[in-house]
């Protein structure tokens, strides 16, 4: 009987240990990421004011977008947050005016998810504004499970990510040629480093994995490299971007699959990026003076790196952008474009 207690005993003092040594280097582990992120997370050095400026942040009601408006909107820019949701972009729109002192932030229903919408958004836009200085590309979705279809029958992480970035910003450089100089910026992600012999064509194809994501972000890339070079006539300069690992909903919330959901959120609040350090890069490309010439680039850390193998090839950002005209040539009948 002894003898049991004792090894029973000794069972779960041996699992205490192992939980507690578990604990006790995660937060370790948590804590040398998140000093990681403090030491090398560079902030946007430029006191440029936005006076005068309109700007467009897409999914700026949250995250990584809500602090790239809220910013704008202290440098004393006409904010436009598009967003799919009016009553989300409503209180976001009244926290930013509250914390910059600048009442001229409006809303504008934008839903990615539809082609209708975007085009709806870009009428609107052109018709109420007079110019445009800084688009910025921000909103996009993960999808874990499954394929979720948009109601114009594509994937829907495929339209939301790239097709509808590509129909937005089209739409919208009429607008912004008017001015000597304008950005646009293009949030991307690390991911679109994983995608391995992508295929232009693959476009055609449906899919519906998590390399969904990787994809529409090399795609966001590309994009980036082929558009500048058909920008290079005008006063436009356009930047894609990899914001780091932010705190956010996208990492952090309604996407994470649910058994899941508790820990990493627990784990991550603790060790990723601010919603304030993740701005800084995107920030750094909409405002700093004197970057025009590399329109086209990549940049992370408010700096520009170098490009990475599948982006190097030289016939793809052209090619990816042949493919999206394709698929997209209903929607873009009715898109001025000039170039
Ligand atoms: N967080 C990171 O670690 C990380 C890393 C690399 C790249 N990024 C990129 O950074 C950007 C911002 O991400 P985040 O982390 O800030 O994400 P987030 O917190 O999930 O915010 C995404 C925003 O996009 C909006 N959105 C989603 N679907 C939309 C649609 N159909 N039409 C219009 N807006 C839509 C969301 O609106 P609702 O609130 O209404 O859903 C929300 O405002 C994304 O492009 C993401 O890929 C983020």
């Amino acid at each position: 009987m002894v003898v049991v207690l004792v090894i029973l005993a000794t069972i779960i003092l041996s699992i205490t240990i192992v939980v507690a040594l578990a604990i006790l280097a995660a937060i370790i582990l948590s804590v040398a990421i998140k000093i990681y992120f403090k030491v090398t997370t560079r902030w946007c050095p430029s006191a440029t004011c936005l006076v005068g400026k309109v700007a467009i942040v897409t999914g700026a009601n949250t995250g990584i977008g809500y602090g790239i408006a809220l910013d704008f909107a202290k440098r004393g820019a006409k904010v436009i947050l598009a967003c799919r949701n009016l009553n989300r972009a409503e209180e976001a729109r009244l926290k930013i005016i509250n914390e910059s002192g600048n009442a001229n932030v409006v809303v504008t229903l934008l839903d990615l998810s539809s082609f209708e919408s975007v085009d709806n958004f870009v009428n609107t836009v052109t018709e109420c504004e007079e110019r445009l200085d800084i688009l910025v590309n921000n909103a996009a979705i993960i999808e874990f499970d499954g394929c979720r279809l948009s109601k114009d029958g594509y994937v829907l992480i495929r339209q939301v990510n790239y097709f509808s970035v590509f129909l937005l910003t089209l739409g919208l450089t009429g607008l912004m040629e008017r001015n000597e100089s304008s950005r646009i910026v293009n949030l991307s992600s690390m991911m679109a480093k994983f995608v391995c012999n992508f295929k232009v064509n693959e476009l055609y194809q449906f899919s519906g994995t998590l390399n969904d994501y990787s994809l529409t972000k090399l795609c966001i890339n590309l994009f980036t490299i082929e558009l500048a070079n058909r920008l290079k006539q005008t006063g436009i300069s356009v930047y894609s971007v990899n914001p780091g690992s932010v705190d956010t909903d996208i990492l952090t919330g309604r996407y994470t699959p649910g058994p899941l959901i508790i820990m990493v959120k627990f784990l991550m609040r603790f060790c990723l990026k601010t919603v304030e350090e993740g701005a800084q890069t995107p920030i750094y490309c909409a405002v700093t003076k004197g970057i025009e010439m590399y329109s086209g680039e990549h940049f992370e850390e408010c700096r520009k790196v170098d490009r990475y193998r599948t982006v190097k090839v030289p016939e793809l950002p052209k090619k990816l952008w042949d493919v999206t005209e394709d698929i997209l040539r209903l929607q873009l009948e009715n898109v001025k474009i000039k170039f």
